[in-house]
């Protein structure tokens, strides 16, 4: 065991610190791909019941923690918690990702309400307090969820999208109807993270998978501003804790998203220049990312080069290694051990 009078390297990396051997976790470390998720899913029933049953959830979220080592774990839920625990109906059926009714109308939106949310929520609360009492000091742990325009995209969308176009109708069109909905998931979203944080989260990431779809003056109105907001909230009401924004997809709108967000930690996407973040935004902002993920379904020489290539532009800079998108279910679980041998050779 490392020295556990100091920091988590993932929170000396937050804190601004270069680390010769950077701290690493994955995104959708927990995930099929693992026979041992596997086996648990299979005896949970729903995803959604996964998701709230604090005993189950805690296990999976170990199970890559004990495989693999990584610096942090990340607490086994999902983005669709939130609208399902404000009244959405979310299903999740077999290999066909989310379904959802959509929200399309202002009688659409009035099916949601605060009331009760709590009440659901707290087993995901449950699970972030028995993954503290679990982990190694060590280990920093991980809460997150949606950026409000990522779950907005879901919840007027009905799915996942190709083209957007039911939410961007409502986000260009009824502008007014729209900010309704973020303020909304803003609300329930700031609620939903103080409990985690409350229940033992040291860090908190934002995924905004859905950011790189939107012309740049509505990049800044649903994705910068709501997430400033969001941040704002957050460190004002519990000021030690760290913030990693997920702008996927931003391309270079993602320097204007770390300068106004107030974020700590910037997760870059696969597409990013890394040696342009480098200069743009090190040291102000710890990088994260951006291995791409098909690269652990292939493994071989391209997954050590491209790993070689991110250590080696990092260096000297506050860096967490990670992919640029989430581990796919075709991976090879022995790549992953690879990688981990690899990053920390
Ligand atoms: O990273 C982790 O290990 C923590 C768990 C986690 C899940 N989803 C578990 C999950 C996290 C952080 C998420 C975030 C999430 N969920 C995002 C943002 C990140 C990204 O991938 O862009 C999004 C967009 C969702 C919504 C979602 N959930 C979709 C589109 C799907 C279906 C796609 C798929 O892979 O099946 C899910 C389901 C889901 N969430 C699974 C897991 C492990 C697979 C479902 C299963 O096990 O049956």
């Amino acid at each position: 065991m490392r020295d556990p009078v100091l920091l988590p390297p993932l929170l000396r990396a937050l804190n601004g610190e270069p680390l010769a051997t950077p701290p690493v976790w994955l995104m959708r470390q927990a995930g099929r791909y693992l026979a041992e998720y596997r086996a648990v899913r299979a005896s949970a029933g729903d995803f959604l019941d996964l998701c709230h049953s604090p005993d189950k959830a805690a296990e999976v979220t170990l199970q890559p923690i004990r495989r693999y080592g990584f610096d942090a774990a990340i607490l086994f839920s999902d983005i669709l918690v939130v609208p399902d625990s404000l009244g959405q109906k979310v299903t999740f059926a077999e290999g066909e990702g989310p379904r959802l009714t959509p929200i399309r109308t202002s009688e659409d939106l009035a099916v949601l309400s605060k009331i009760g949310f709590q009440d659901k929520v707290r087993t995901v609360w449950r699970t972030v307090s028995l993954l503290r009492e679990a982990l190694d000091p060590n280990v920093a742990l991980i809460g997150f969820a949606g950026s409000p325009w990522t779950v907005a995209t879901y919840m007027v969308e009905g799915r996942g999208s190709k083209d957007y176009i039911a939410v961007k109708k409502m986000a260009y069109g009824d502008p007014g109807l729209f900010a309704r909905l973020i303020e909304i998931l803003s609300d329930a979203t700031f609620d939903y993270l103080i409990g985690q944080v409350d229940a033992g989260a040291q860090v908190l990431q934002l995924f905004d998978s859905w950011a790189g779809v939107l012309p740049e003056d509505q990049f800044r109105r649903w994705v910068i501003e709501p997430t400033k907001a969001l941040v704002q909230r957050l460190k004002a009401a519990r000021p030690g804790i760290k913030i990693i924004g997920f702008p996927k997809g931003a391309g270079v709108l993602a320097e204007d998203y770390a300068n106004e967000t107030g974020v700590d930690g910037i997760s870059l996407d696969s597409s990013q220049k890394l040696s342009w973040a480098v200069e743009t935004l090190s040291p102000r902002f710890t990088l994260q990312g951006n291995l791409d993920p098909i690269l652990l379904v292939s493994g071989g020489p391209a997954l050590d080069r491209a790993v070689d290539h991110i250590l080696e532009v990092t260096k000297g800079v506050p860096f967490i290694f990670n992919l640029g998108h989430g581990i796919v279910p075709e991976t090879p679980p022995e790549n992953v051990a690879a990688l981990m041998k690899r990053i920390r050779k």
